[in-house]
C-alpha cells in the first residue's frame, strides 16, 4: 500500500468522531492502526488524503448528520479529482454496522463501510480499496470503492489492535466491555455492537499499565454495558467488575477511576461497596433510568422498576456519601402518559441529579419501540423534555452551587479560551476554570471553587498544591 504522496510527503488521517465514548476510543484506535501504515492524523477533512466519519445511530438526528457529512466530503473529493489527487473516505461505527450497504447507495463517494468490530482490519480494508479505485480509475469510472466490512468476526478485535499510543492530559480511556444483552426495546446497541462481550482481565490490566506509563492518572472503563463486565481471570475464575476495579486500584500511579455507562440492574452489592472502599473510585456515577414510570420501564424492558432505581442510590450513598448521580432520561416513549411522565418528574425530584442526559423518544428503525402503537406526538415530547431539563438545569446549578466554597482537586485537561486559563474536572465531572501554568495540564491540583454556573465553577488553584493525588 502506498503510504506516502506522490511529493514524499506522509499521508493524513482526518477522524471526526460522533456520539459515546465508546467512538472517542475506537477513534484512538484507528488512528494507532492507521500510524504504522504512514498516517499522521490532519488537524482538518481538507488537509486529509483519508477521512473517517465514526459515526453514531443511536437516535434519528444522530445518524442524519453523517449523510450530511457525507455529501460535504463527496464535494471534497471531487475537488481533489479535480485536481488529479485521491481523497478516500470511509465511514466506521454504529451507522456504518446497521446501514452498510445502504451508505454506499446514497453516497456513492464512499471508498470504505467498517463496522465496530473490524477496525482491526482497516489496513486490508484501505488496501483493497486503493486496488479498487486503481481499477476504477483505469476505467475512467471514479465512484468511491466501496469496500465493506460489517462481519462480527470470531476473533476479538481486542487481540488484533496495537496498544494505546498516547495519553491526552493524564485521563485514558480504557474500553473493557462492548455490545449488549439487554434489548431495551427502544435501542439499537445490541443490534449494531452485538453481543456483550468482556475482555479478560489480565489483558485490561495490562493495558492500564501501558496508559499509565504513558501518562495517565485517570482511567475511565467504557462498556456499553460496563457494570455487566464478567472477564475471564488467569486463574480461570471471572472477575465482576467490582473485583476488577480493586485490582485496577493497586496500580501505582492511578489516581482516579471512572466507569461507564452502566445499567441498574448490574449494580451488585459488591460494586455498590466498591464506592466505599476503593478511595480511587471518584464520587460519581453515571446510572441511566430512562423513565420513572413503571409501566414505561416495563415497556421498555428495562427489567427493573421505579422502586429498585431509587433503593440502589440509597445503598450507594450509604457506601459514598459524596456520591453525585448522572442520568440518561427519554421522554415521549410510544405510551407514555402525562402521569408516567409525573413520575419521571417525581423521580427527579426525589434523586436530585449533578447531570443528565435526555432525549425525545426517537423510532429507530428494526427495534420493537419502533412498531408500538401509541407513539406519542412530537408536540408533547418536546413540551415534556423541556419541563424535563428545566427541572435538570436547576438541579445542576444547585449542585454546582453546593460546592462553592470547597477546596477539590481538579484534573487540568486543556487551556480555557481566555489566555491563561485553564479548564478541568473535579472528582463528580464538573468542568472547572482557573488561571494557571499550562505545565499543570495533565496533573491533579487543588482548587478552591469560587463560582458556580450552569455548566460549570471558577476555580482558583491553591499554590503549593501541585502534585496531589487523588
Ligand atoms: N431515542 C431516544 N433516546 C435514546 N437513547 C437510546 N436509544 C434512544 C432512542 N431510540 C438514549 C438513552 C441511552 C442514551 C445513550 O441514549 O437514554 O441511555
Ligand atoms: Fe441499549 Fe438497553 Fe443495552 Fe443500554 S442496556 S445499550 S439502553 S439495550
Amino acid at each position: 500500500m502506498t503510504t506516502v504522496r506522490s511529493n514524499g510527503q506522509r499521508k493524513r488521517v482526518f477522524i471526526r468522531t460522533y456520539g459515546c465514548q465508546m467512538n472517542v476510543y475506537d477513534s484512538d484506535r484507528m488512528a494507532d492502526v492507521l500510524r504504522p501504515l504512514g498516517y499522521a492524523l490532519a488537524p482538518a477533512p481538507d488537509q486529509a488524503d483519508l477521512v473517517v466519519l465514526n459515526t453514531c445511530h443511536i437516535r434519528e438526528h444522530a445518524s442524519e448528520k453523517v449523510y450530511s457529512e457525507l455529501g460535504r466530503m463527496r464535494d471534497l473529493k471531487v475537488e481533489r479529482r479535480a485536481e488529479g489527487r485521491d481523497l478516500t473516505i470511509a465511514v466506521a461505527g454504529c451507522v456504518a454496522q446497521a446501514e452498510g450497504e445502504e451508505i454506499a447507495k446514497r453516497q456513492p463517494a464512499v471508498d470504505i463501510v467498517v463496522g465496530p468490530q473490524a477496525y482491526h482490519r482497516l489496513p486490508q480494508l484501505l488496501a483493497e480499496a486503493e486496488r479498487k479505485t486503481a481499477i476504477l480509475k483505469a476505467g475512467k469510472r471514479l465512484p468511491g470503492a466501496g469496500v465493506l466490512d460489517t462481519d462480527f468476526p470470531a476473533e476479538s478485535k481486542f487481540d488484533h489492535l496495537p496498544a494505546p499510543q498516547g495519553v491526552r492530559a493524564g485521563s485514558a480511556f480504557l474500553s473493557i466491555q462492548e455490545g449488549c444483552d439487554k434489548f431495551c426495546t427502544f435501542c439499537v446497541v445490541p443490534y449494531t455492537r452485538g453481543a456483550e462481550y468482556s475482555r479478560p482481565a489480565a489483558k485490561v490490566l495490562s493495558e492500564a499499565r501501558q496508559l499509565v506509563a504513558a501518562g495517565a492518572i485517570e482511567i475511565t472503563l467504557l462498556g456499553q454495558n460496563v457494570n455487566a463486565y464478567h472477564g475471564e481471570a488467569e486463574d480461570g475464575s471471572t472477575w465482576s467488575l467490582a473485583r476488577l476495579i480493586h485490582a485496577l486500584a493497586e496500580i501505582e500511579g492511578v489516581a482516579r477511576l471512572r466507569y461507564t455507562t452502566s445499567h441498574p440492574r448490574d449494580m451488585d452489592d459488591d460494586l455498590i461497596a466498591a464506592h466505599g472502599e476503593v478511595p480511587q473510585l471518584v464520587p460519581y456515577l453515571h446510572l441511566p433510568v430512562q423513565s420513572g414510570s413503571d409501566r414505561i420501564l416495563e415497556a421498555m424492558n428495562r427489567r427493573h422498576g421505579r422502586d429498585l432505581f431509587l433503593d440502589i442510590v440509597d445503598r450507594l450513598r450509604t457506601a459514598r456519601p459524596d456520591l453525585a448521580l448522572s442520568s440518561d432520561f427519554i421522554v415521549g416513549f410510544p405510551g407514555e402518559s402525562d402521569r408516567d411522565f409525573d413520575d419521571t418528574m417525581g423521580l427527579v425530584e426525589q434523586v436530585g441529579f449533578a447531570s443528565a442526559f435526555s432525549f425525545k423518544y426517537s423510532r429507530r428503525p428494526g427495534t420493537p419501540g419502533a412498531a408500538m402503537d401509541d407513539q406519542v406526538p412530537e408536540t408533547v415530547k418536546s413540551a415534556r423534555l423541556h419541563a424535563l431539563q428545566a427541572l435538570l438545569g436547576d438541579q445542576a446549578r444547585a449542585f454546582n452551587a453546593s460546592k462553592v466554597g470547597q477546596t477539590v482537586p481538579v484534573l487540568f485537561a486543556e487551556p480555557g479560551r481566555r489566555p491563561g486559563q485553564l479548564i478541568g474536572k473535579t472528582p463528580w465531572l464538573q468542568s472547572v476554570y482557573a488561571d494557571g501554568d499550562p505545565r499543570l495540564i495533565g496533573s491533579i491540583v487543588e482548587a478552591r471553587l469560587v463560582e458556580g454556573h450552569a455548566n460549570s465553577l471558577a476555580g482558583e488553584i491553591v499554590t503549593g498544591s501541585y502534585g496531589v493525588a487523588a
